[in-house]
């Protein structure tokens, strides 16, 4: 390849400021041209490519979001509009792209791949939904951002004697939901993977545990369940405790990125970049068994990401 275009896709996340950083620097290191495309396929088509230099990403490593802007293109799944993504890379003298996003944005790659561009993929989403990863940029910052929100829900609810549902991310996937129930010691975790929609019970384990003394309850409650206002109306009326719902929303996906989310993701771009320069195309980078890894793109979308059992039993012991 000769000239690397790099763009973020779906929700922002993060770090991926640190690996767009990261592709434009490793690629002029390897003697490469890099272009940045705004705001996902979205920006492909409209052709908002801007030509990037090192100084287009100094002073981006700690910041959140992501510099080149992001959009989900539901558009990108059509054929012909796929055509137009690939020829207004080769119009632009793009022969190479690196994907920062998630499932949805590599199916595009894919596509792009199949169409003569050299495509790789890297794993940016909050949600930690991406099969064939155990590490997805921006997971590590959203998970201790909610985790610091939770605690301090739990101050205030603690002192008043309340029940708080507090609704973090994650429609489709309860990471986040998981992670935050353990290290903030909630009482219960609902997960849209395991959700049984046994309300019942749930009051009843509130009222059992108002009896030995408990002065708070916790319930970390995923966005893929939702309904947070009217579960804490329905779990006050039914068991007389004051409950107050609480939805993170988007803060969760803002902010500085962590340590790890830097390097991780810093580590990941780079590694884009060699992909491309060995003339690789449809791989995804992956973080597996604690190595940084690559994968063919149709192999790693076929992969199926479960709950880890250990993490979710131990999370219902732990109460
Ligand atoms: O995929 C990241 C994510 O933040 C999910 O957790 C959430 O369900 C979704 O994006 C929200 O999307 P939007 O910002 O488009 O409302």
């Amino acid at each position: 390849v000769q000239t690397i275009g790099v763009l973020t896709s779906g929700g922002d996340a993060p770090g991926m400021n640190a690996a767009i950083r990261a592709v434009v620097r490793q690629a002029l290191a390897k003697g490469k041209k890099v272009k940045g495309i705004k705001k996902g396929y979205a920006g492909l088509l409209a052709e908002e490519i801007i030509d990037m230099d090192a100084t287009s990403v100094s002073d981006t490593i700690s910041r959140g979001g992501t510099i080149l802007q992001t959009a989900r293109c539901l558009e990108f799944k059509e054929a012909e509009v796929q055509a137009k993504g690939a020829e207004i890379c080769r119009k632009h003298g793009i022969d190479g792209i690196v994907v920062i996003g998630g499932d949805g944005s590599f199916q595009g790659a894919q596509k792009l791949a199949r169409l003569g561009i050299n495509t790789i993929g890297v794993p940016g989403t909050i949600d930690l939904d991406i099969a064939c990863t155990d590490y997805t940029i921006g997971f590590d910052t959203a998970v201790n951002t909610a985790m610091e929100a939770i605690d301090k829900v739990r101050d205030t609810s603690t002192s008043h004697e309340r029940c708080s549902v507090i609704e973090v991310m994650g429609r489709g996937a309860g990471y986040i939901a998981l992670w935050c129930g353990i290290a903030n010691g909630s009482e219960e975790i609902l997960l849209p993977e395991k959700y049984d929609h046994d309300e019942e019970a749930i009051i009843k384990r509130i009222i059992e545990g108002r009896k030995k003394g408990k002065e708070h309850y916790i319930i970390i409650n995923a966005e893929g369940i939702g309904h947070s206002q009217e579960l804490a109306e329905k779990i006050e009326k039914a068991t007389g405790v004051e409950t107050r719902a609480t939805i993170l929303g988007h803060m969760q996906r803002g902010g500085s990125p962590t340590c790890k989310d830097r390097v991780y993701a810093s580590t990941m771009g780079a590694y884009a970049v060699d992909l491309l320069c060995e003339g690789k195309s449809n791989r995804v980078v992956a973080y597996k068994n604690g190595e940084f890894v690559d994968y063919d793109i149709e192999e790693a979308l076929a992969m199926q990401k479960t709950i880890p059992e250990y993490l979710y039993s131990i999370s219902k012991d732990l109460v």
